[in-house]
């Protein structure tokens, strides 16, 4: 029987040492007694997975919630929601749910051991493969061991673990895609370190995570927390808003021609559920700025500017490594357009003014990103996910 089960007079007989509601006040008072001698009124847990999170008896303050240095507001208890837009997203991703394995490859597998690829768009399959096999597992690896410990909204931290598990299922997309076509594994899974365009673009994202890492690292100067701003900026805008996207155009066109359409529709799951990412990364940013507007100085703000022209080329660079004499009506101009195009977006979204004044060549993606738009646009299954869930971000 639980302490919490209802005593009845037959219980009264029962010796028991732990006292249950309703019990006299002997019972109660062993019970304060058990408190004091058990339970201290305080645990301070200092630079732990929590923060610096206090354990107490007190009600915490929901006002003092903050995206980080909010341990006041508390960690653990995730209602009353005050960032709402995490627990939107945080449903919204849930709505979204989807596995690789649902989708099939067969006509890939039959395209690719055909002639009818040319040698580009087969270095363009592989070289994307080589790209993504190891980034979406770096960002989860940085959401997890270098974001999530910092940030002190709980409902921003459900969306972590949702925003975590998709980076996972987006691993093992690619690691079916390669499997099911066949590719050359060992030449595939080395990309990142052997081909120089990937390798640059992996490590601009990683060396910002290095100083978060250090277990010693809070966030409560504002030094500190610039450099942790500078994170989620390199991570959220850069790597899932700009290094992603060139990607995606290329492999949306193979899709247009009717080419590894199995390939292309793992990557219009992907492309939904990085847009959610890179959406709710924003809006994380620009609230970390409105709870901490001393952070965003003209000189933070030159940093984010030189960041984001530094992802472009590195973006731009990779781009005409992937396709050099262009493919499927793609050159490596129109990806540099592409590329500061989206850019120039990215910026005005976290309040920066547009640096590029690039148009964009393929008015088509928006119509791809937004799928509540375009319905007949897509496969089957996607519809199928629509009548099912909310595809609003
Ligand atoms: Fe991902
Ligand atoms: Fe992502």
């Amino acid at each position: 029987m639980s302490d919490n089960s209802t005593q009845t007079s037959s219980s009264s007989t029962q010796t028991s040492s732990v006292p249950s509601v309703g019990q006299n006040t002997d019972a109660q008072a062993n019970a304060a007694q058990v408190k004091d001698i058990k339970r201290p009124q305080t645990v301070e847990i200092e630079n732990t997975f929590y923060g610096d999170f206090k354990m107490t008896q007190e009600r915490p303050n929901v006002n003092d919630r903050r995206v980080i240095n909010g341990e006041e507001g508390d960690v653990v208890q995730l209602s009353p929601i005050k960032h709402q837009f995490a627990w939107d997203a945080y449903k919204a991703g849930n709505a979204n749910h989807w596995l690789p394995e649902e989708i099939s490859m067969q006509k890939d597998i039959e395209l690719w051991k055909s002639d009818e690829l040319s040698d580009n768009e087969r270095r363009a399959i592989e070289m994307t493969m080589g790209f993504f096999t190891t980034a979406d597992s770096i960002v989860a690896n940085n959401l997890v061991l270098a974001i999530y410990k910092h940030i002190t909204s709980p409902e921003c931290r459900m969306y972590l673990l949702r925003q975590s598990f998709e980076e996972a299922v987006h691993t093992h997309s690619y690691q079916y895609i390669v499997e099911s076509i066949g590719l050359d594994e060992s030449k595939i899974f080395n990309m990142y370190r052997e081909i120089d365009s990937i390798y640059n673009k992996d490590m601009f994202a990683v060396s910002l995570t290095e100083g978060i890492l250090d277990s010693a690292f809070t966030t409560k100067s504002d030094e500190a927390a610039q450099m942790f701003l500078e994170n989620l900026i390199i991570f959220y805008v850069v790597m899932e808003g700009i290094f992603f996207y060139s990607s995606f155009v290329m492999m949306l066109s193979f899709q247009r021609q009717n080419k590894m359409v199995g390939t292309a529709e793992q990557f219009q799951y992907i492309m939904r559920d990085e847009s959610m990412h890179m959406n709710f990364g924003i809006d994380m940013i620009n609230t970390v700025i409105d709870e901490n507007p001393q952070l965003w100085t003209p000189e933070f703000q030159e940093k984010v500017y030189k960041m984001v022209r530094n992802g472009v080329e590195l973006e731009v660079t990779y781009g005409n490594d992937v396709i050099p004499y262009g493919i499927l009506g793609l050159s490596p101009e129109s990806i540099r357009e592409y590329v500061q195009h989206i850019a120039d977006r990215r910026l005005e979204r976290i309040r920066l003014k547009p640096i590029y004044g690039s148009e964009n060549p393929f008015p088509w993606m928006s119509e791809a990103i937004d799928l509540g738009k375009e319905k007949n646009f897509f496969e089957r299954r996607v519809t199928e996910y629509q009548v099912g869930g909310t595809l609003e971000w």
